[in-house]
Order: C-alpha cells, then sequence, then structure tokens
C-alpha cells in the first residue's frame, strides 16, 4: 500500500494502477462502517484507494473541527488490511490554495434535514469531493447511506456535472444495540450512550408503524418522536419525513399510500450531535 500526503504523488500512484478504481473519501478514524464502504469498493473494481483528509470547509466555526477525532496510524494499518492500494492522507495546504476561490453546491437538496442547521455544510462536502473526483478520477465511489443527504446530493452532483463515476450507496452500520457507528460515539457519556439508542430506537417505531399500515407523515414523526423522548437529554434538532429522492418533508396530512418514505433525524447529546435515519417503505 502507498501512503502519501502529497496530491501530487496521489496522481502517479493513480496513473499507474491498470484496471478499475473504486474510492472511498472519509475524515479518518476509521470504524467498521468506513470499513464496509471499503469492502464494497474492493468487491466492484480492481483497486482501492481512500482518502483521509477532515475538511474544514464543511465545518461551520463553533462546529467540532478542532477536537475532531484523529488516529493516522491506526487507519493506515485498517486500510493495509483490507487490501487499500492508494492511502492519501493530503493536508490542508496540499488541498486549498490560501486564496482559493471555487464552490461547488448542489441547490435544492439542503433545504430540509440538516441543510437549515447546517447552511454551509453541504457546499463544503461537494467542492472537497469534487475535487478528490478530479484527483482520483475513480469509476466507483462508495458513501454510506448513514450521512443520506450527502449520499443524495453527492449523487445529484455526480448527475448535474456528467462525473464519469458510479456512486453506490451502502447501507449503515450499527452497534448491537442499534446505534449507528459514527466517529462522534466516542464523545458520549456513559449516559448518553444508553440514552443514543432512541435515535434508531424512533427509526425502528416507526418502521413498525408504517408495516400496520400507518401512511400519515404526522403520526409516522409523532411516533417516533415519542419513541425520543424517553431519552430524557435527548435534544432533537430535527426529525423529518421526507421523501427519498427530493428529501422534500412531507406535509403532516399528506396521504403516503403509494409514496416512498424516509424519516431522519439529528438529536443532540451535550455538546455532540448524532444523526440517523431509515427507509419506512422497505423491509
Ligand atoms: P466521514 O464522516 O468520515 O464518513 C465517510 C463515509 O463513511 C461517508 O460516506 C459516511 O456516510 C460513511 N459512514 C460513516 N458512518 C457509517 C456507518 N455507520 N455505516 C455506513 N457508512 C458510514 O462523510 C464524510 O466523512 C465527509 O463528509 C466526506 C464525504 C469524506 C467529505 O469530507
Amino acid at each position: 500500500m502507498e501512503i502519501t500526503t502529497s496530491i501530487e504523488a496521489l496522481r502517479t500512484y493513480r496513473r499507474a494502477l491498470p484496471g478499475t478504481v473504486g474510492f472511498v473519501p472519509t475524515m479518518g478514524y476509521l470504524h467498521e462502517g468506513h470499513l464496509a464502504l471499503m469492502r464494497e469498493a474492493r468487491k466492484r473494481c480492481d483497486h482501492l484507494i481512500v482518502n483521509i483528509f477532515v475538511n474544514p470547509t464543511q465545518f461551520a466555526p463553533g462546529e467540532d473541527l478542532d477536537r475532531y477525532p484523529r488516529d493516522p496510524q491506526g487507519d493506515a494499518e485498517k486500510c493495509r488490511q483490507l487490501g487499500c492500494d492508494i492511502l492519501s492522507m493530503p493536508t490542508e495546504a496540499q488541498i486549498y490554495a490560501p486564496d482559493h476561490s471555487t464552490e461547488v453546491r448542489v441547490g435544492g437538496l439542503d433545504t430540509t434535514l440538516c441543510g437549515p442547521g447546517r447552511p454551509t455544510h453541504f457546499a463544503g462536502v461537494t467542492t472537497i469531493v469534487a475535487k478528490l473526483f478530479n484527483l482520483v478520477q475513480p469509476d466507483v465511489a462508495v458513501f454510506g447511506q448513514k450521512d443520506y443527504q450527502q449520499l443524495a446530493i453527492v449523487r445529484r452532483m455526480v448527475r448535474d456535472l456528467n462525473f464519469p463515476i458510479e456512486i453506490v450507496g451502502v447501507p449503515t452500520v450499527r452497534e448491537a444495540d442499534g446505534l449507528a457507528l459514527s466517529s462522534r460515539n466516542r464523545f458520549l457519556s456513559p449516559e448518553h450512550r444508553r440514552q443514543a439508542t432512541a435515535l434508531s430506537g424512533a427509526l425502528v417505531a416507526a418502521h413498525q408503524l408504517w408495516a400496520r399500515g400507518e401512511r400519515s407523515p404526522a403520526a409516522l414523526v409523532q411516533c417516533g418522536q415519542q419513541r425520543l423522548a424517553q431519552a430524557p437529554d435527548a435534544r432533537p434538532e430535527y426529525l423529518q419525513c421526507v421523501h427519498p429522492d427530493t428529501l422534500r418533508e412531507f406535509a403532516p396530512d399528506e396521504d403516503l399510500h403509494n409514496q416512498p418514505a424516509h424519516l431522519a433525524m439529528a438529536v443532540r447529546f451535550g455538546d455532540t450531535r448524532l444523526i440517523d435515519n431509515l427507509r419506512l417503505d422497505e423491509p
């Protein structure tokens, strides 16, 4: 496995790879969720390139950029074990020129869910992902459904800008008790960690209600809210029932018969913000 912090070296190593290339962009501190993406890319392509870069432009002032967890050596070992060909860990100076002034912004999909609470976030994500796509030139890029809105926005960007890249979404990897794996889980106190099962619990409760025939967005959201309320320290930022492709929020009284539906939420425990989501109309 080649490890490099230089984008020139990345280009050189990449050009030397024959066959197809799968790509997994990450911010590091790799866990089983990231590894599932890497296995999927490995399965689909001859080669695997992983990028680790804690991208400052997707964090707003006051968010957790400064304390974002890092473990470059542990990450490199995991990548090696998974058969990664190139691990790219560029520095901020390699990625952003001091006077960089170009941004990629996908309109339309950022008015619901995390969009209003993090108004600059997705432009930071799409800008770095577009830059990495240009550097790596993969055939396939793999993203997690855990960040469902991010996946939808990246798909839209790839379609709108004609990147010749297949985007693959991988189901959320969870702890045994349902909590979605996240680099941020380590910030939870033991008590908050216990309460954090309320997120997946709320999704499962709404999913069961859907399975019993409920098709009212208001009832599905209320069901999720009730489960969340069992966690006394949970501070929900949003819990929305949206169309899985357009991410449009359904009106409370809309009839969801013959409609696909997705439930998604962001919840704070202290300073730690967790997200989770689930497709309601699939098993
Ligand atoms: P990061 O949070 O490191 O996540 C990298 C990839 O891992 C994303 O596609 C994310 O959806 C996926 N992932 C995280 N937790 C997961 C889980 N429990 N199950 C399945 N997949 C999971 O997302 C980012 O980094 C950044 O925004 C990035 C795309 C790298 C741009 O900077």
